[in-house]
């Protein structure tokens, strides 16, 4: 909860009035088709829920029906109890006996232009052999195993083998360096780390086996590392510890009897970094994981046999968890993968991939666009899209302008846009619109899925009126919610249920306006406080992102004798501007103008680019810190690009 606030509730200025309806084109073949058919589900679903996704897990292939659907001792939920189910089985040997055998289950672009593809059949064998090879070598059902891998294939069959037999994966992102790569090792104590070489990263091998001996050396729980060989560079050799992938699946059967898990057994760990402190190891299930998995993959990406659907996410994250691996696999949909970095070698990499291998939903983050957008539209111009048919979003709230963007340049203002909302923590989409049945609002990520219960609420719980922003709860326990903190239940319950009473608190702000739709205003710790008045920073980045010389921008408050919090704006602009002091006031204005003088900026500051995460995600906390004129002392280890910060802090004195 902000500690700054006088006032219960956050203001909310931004009001955007423009609304895409599906066409009727989408909604004749969409799984659902309207918005009655979706208010139809909402209410069966909301009347008794356990039903609903009692009826969704029925929809996967169960070794051993579940007794309860579901157990609720608040905070602790259980799903599909008694049940038993395989995951990889559900997204591999379901679809071998139909036609979906030789279909392409995996379309690999690496870096440098290499493509693999491998079938439904082809995985499937990739998978148990890899899953033989990693029993020969002493790991089983209930160990943990650290996967550090660049975007390859095996990255995917490395997650899918330990599904197979039932040992709890941890994926640390390939970009994160030594200390936080062993950090994860050490909180997971995983008995195996699965990793390559290297990786392609815009144009350069980034060393991964380096970075994985340095870390394990202090990781004395790891027994074996397994290398898959990608970019053939030199690696230190540890002959009692390493194995080379290709020696470890040497000989193995393609046959692997898949473990029949119990649906509450943990398919995997995800460090996730909190505000302060060490990072927490956010604990998903098996059962209920899959089922709101593959329902919202299917529903929300309106999946299609014919379809070529492609999440960019790095399997790093929780995206590409559920929605490059497990979500379409469970489909039986081909889910597209690339290595690299998205500007590489040039910057229409992704819009001649589309175009070179027909993709047809696309799904990506709004930092990509803004990116995007700065390059200018001439880029996607050059290609032919014509096989889009959905787009999507997630990570952060999406500006107005960029949606309008992606909308117009990307899509060709013919594909609808899902601006998914979920977390890390809520393992699978929880409010989205439905392509073919939800009118979309840009900015807005309309209304829960059936069978999600959230509200928006003042600090006491009680649901505030439409039209004013509040803290976003969910009410009711959800089959794919975070089962704990790995080794910390007293991190869970303080983290996510002590905040408000008696729901999990998500840490976002929002609002909803008259129609109901809820409007995500970003991260509560990032609202500031101007003279009593509680803005959400997205909302001033919003319109500061709408004047056509900005690229992105990032606002903070800096403490201010008179009026408690003073607004500072990072400013990027876009390539072909200047910044100028006469530029500063004009967008101070404008943003005055679009909503409100409170939200003047105090301060902007011109910058080449602004801090931000791995996962594209800006580093407020950072910003706040350089525009309080303190320097920066707190941890910096997420960060992409260091070399922002000092330019940042050198450009103070300016
Ligand atoms: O603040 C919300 C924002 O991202 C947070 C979750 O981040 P993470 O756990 O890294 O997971 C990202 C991928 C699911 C949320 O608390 N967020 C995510 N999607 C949206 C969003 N904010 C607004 N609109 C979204 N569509």
């Amino acid at each position: 909860m902000p500690q700054n606030g006088s006032t219960q509730t956050i203001e909310t200025l931004l009001k955007e009035k423009r609304t895409f309806k599906p066409s009727s084109q989408f909604q004749k073949n969409a799984h659902v088709p309207s918005f009655a058919k979706l208010q139809a589900l909402s209410r069966a679903a909301a009347k008794s829920p356990e039903k609903f996704w009692a009826d969704r897990a029925k929809d996967l292939l169960w070794m051993k029906p579940w007794k309860k659907t579901l157990v609720w001792k608040p905070p602790f939920a259980q799903w599909f109890v008694g049940g038993k189910i395989n995951v990889s089985v559900n997204c591999l040997d379901r679809h071998l006996d139909g036609p979906r055998r030789n279909k392409a289950a995996i379309i690999w672009e690496g870096e440098p232009g290499d493509v693999r593809t491998l079938t439904y059949l082809q995985l499937h064998r990739e998978v148990c052999r890899f899953a033989n090879g990693l029993k020969a070598l002493g790991v089983g059902s209930g160990d943990r195993v650290v996967i550090y891998m660049p975007l390859v294939p095996e990255a995917a069959v490395a997650m899918l083998a330990c599904a197979r037999i039932g040992a709890t994966h941890s994926v640390v992102f390939g970009g994160f360096s030594t200390e936080a790569l062993r950090d994860r090792i050490n909180d997971a104590q995983a008995k195996a780390v699965i990793t390559a070489d290297g990786g392609w990263r815009k144009g350069a091998v980034v060393k991964l086996k380096d970075n994985v001996d340095a870390a394990v050396a202090d990781c004395p729980s790891v027994q074996r590392v397994v290398v898959f060989k990608r970019t053939g560079n030199e690696v230190q050799w540890n002959a009692a510890k390493d194995v080379w992938w290709e020696d470890a699946v040497r000989g193995q059967s393609a046959v692997c009897p898949p473990a029949a898990l119990d649906a509450e057994h943990p398919l995997f760990i995800l460090y996730t970094s909190g505000s302060t402190g060490k990072p927490k190891g956010v604990v998903h299930s098996t059962g209920g994981y899959l089922t709101q998995v593959a329902m919202t993959c299917k529903w929300v990406f309106d999946l299609r046999e014919d379809d070529t659907y492609w999440c960019t996410a790095d399997i790093g994250w929780v995206t590409g968890h559920s929605y490059v691996v497990y979500g379409p696999l469970a489909n039986g949909a081909t889910t597209m993968m690339y290595e690299g970095g998205p500007l590489t070698p040039q910057p229409d990499r992704f819009w001649d991939m589309i175009e070179r291998h027909r993709v047809t939903i696309f799904y990506t983050a709004p930092t990509a666009i803004r990116t995007f957008m700065r390059l200018g539209p001439e880029h996607p111009r050059r290609h032919d899209m014509s096989s889009l048919r959905l787009l999507g979003t997630v990570g952060e709230p999406i500006n107005p302008e960029a949606w309008l963007w992606y909308h117009k340049n990307i899509g060709g203002g013919r594909c609808p846009i899902v601006d998914t909302w979920w977390q890390t923590e809520t393992g699978a989409i929880m409010i989205s619109p439905l392509p073919g049945a939800t009118a979309c609002k840009p900015g807005s990520a309309t209304f829960p899925l059936p069978g999600i219960s959230v509200a928006v609420v003042d600090k006491a719980g009680k649901e505030v009126p439409l039209g004013e922003g509040g803290y976003l709860v969910i009410n009711k326990p959800w089959p794919s919610m975070l089962r704990t903190i790995y080794r910390d239940p007293e991190r869970y319950k303080s983290q996510y249920f002590s905040q408000v009473p008696g729901v999990y608190f998500t840490g976002d702000g929002a609002r909803r306006d008259k129609d109901g739709y809820f409007w995500v205003l970003g991260r509560v710790d990032d609202v500031i406080n101007v003279a009593g008045h509680r803005l959400s920073t997205m909302e001033i980045e919003s319109a500061l992102v709408s004047h056509p010389a900005v690229a992105e921008s990032a606002v903070v408050g800096r403490p201010d004798e008179l009026k408690g919090q003073a607004i500072t704006a990072f400013v990027t602009l876009q390539a072909t501007q200047t910044p100028t002091p006469v530029l500063k006031d004009e967008l101070c204005r404008h943003v005055a103008k679009a909503i409100g003088s409170i939200a003047r900026p105090d301060e902007i500051r011109f910058t080449d680019a602004l801090p931000k995460t791995r996962s594209g995600k800006i580093m407020r906390r950072l910003l706040r810190e350089v525009a309080a004129g303190q320097g920066v002392k707190g941890d910096t280890t997420t960060l992409e690009d260091f070399s922002i910060l000092t330019k940042l802090q050198s450009a103070e004195d300016e």
